[in-house]
């Protein structure tokens, strides 16, 4: 895919998780990878209204180069593209049902959702820990991030919200939602005796689906 492309399909499927309600104001921020750098959302910017051409260009080592003023969560996503050479983008949203997870007492910080479904399993992977809270836009997230990433492919920021790894653009954007809707199955299941797939599927639906 040439930059041009990554930047409309980057502002198209940003406008696609603003208009179903994902992300609310200007939460949230988006990067992908380029052979030279990364593409990231401008600060402050809606995700429902980006301009293709003044989209963040950092480079390698997230330097800003032209465009906007990259998200100040540019520490979150240089953590993850660290931490994970298959990463080629990283999503981070408000998203409501992944939000109050992050914002549950009472979950096992290594793994709040169990596994539900075989998307989330396929989406997420085994594992999405809690992040301990930092102030957005903090660079002391950047280690205990990079940390945690290492081991995951999601994981979620302690009363903020989700941030999201995949292979490409799209595949990041799927696991977002993927997420959001075990979320949501989570909290309407809390309280109930609830079927969670056994330790052998959720291995199965890895060596199947990686
Ligand atoms: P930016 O507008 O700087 O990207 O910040 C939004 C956000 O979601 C903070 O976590």
């Amino acid at each position: 895919m040439t930059e041009a492309e990554l930047r409309g399909q980057l502002v198209e499927l940003s406008a696609s998780l603003f208009a179903r309600g994902f992300s609310v104001g200007s939460a949230g921020n988006i990067s992908a990878r380029l052979p030279d750098g990364y593409l990231m959302t401008p600060t402050n910017s809606s995700l429902g209204r980006l301009d293709a051409a003044r989209l963040s260009k950092l480079d390698d080592n997230f330097t800003h180069l032209a465009g906007d003023k990259p998200s100040k969560e540019v520490f979150m996503h240089r953590a993850f593209y660290r931490a994970r050479p298959d990463a080629g983008a990283v999503v981070h949203l408000h998203s409501t049902m992944a939000t109050a997870v992050a914002c549950l007492e009472d979950v096992d910080p290594a793994n709040p959702i169990p596994p539900l479904t075989p998307y989330f399993v396929m989406r997420i992977g085994r594992s999405m820990p809690v992040v301990p809270y930092y102030r957005p836009g903090d660079a002391a997230m950047e280690p205990a991030i990079h940390a945690a990433a290492k081991g995951a492919r999601a994981i979620l920021l302690a009363n903020h919200g989700p941030v999201v790894s995949g292979a490409n653009l799209r595949d990041a954007v799927h696991a977002a939602e993927e997420l959001e809707e075990a979320a949501k199955l989570y909290l309407l299941l809390r309280g109930q005796a609830t079927r969670t797939l056994t330790a052998l599927q959720v291995e199965d639906l890895l060596r199947t689906f990686g």
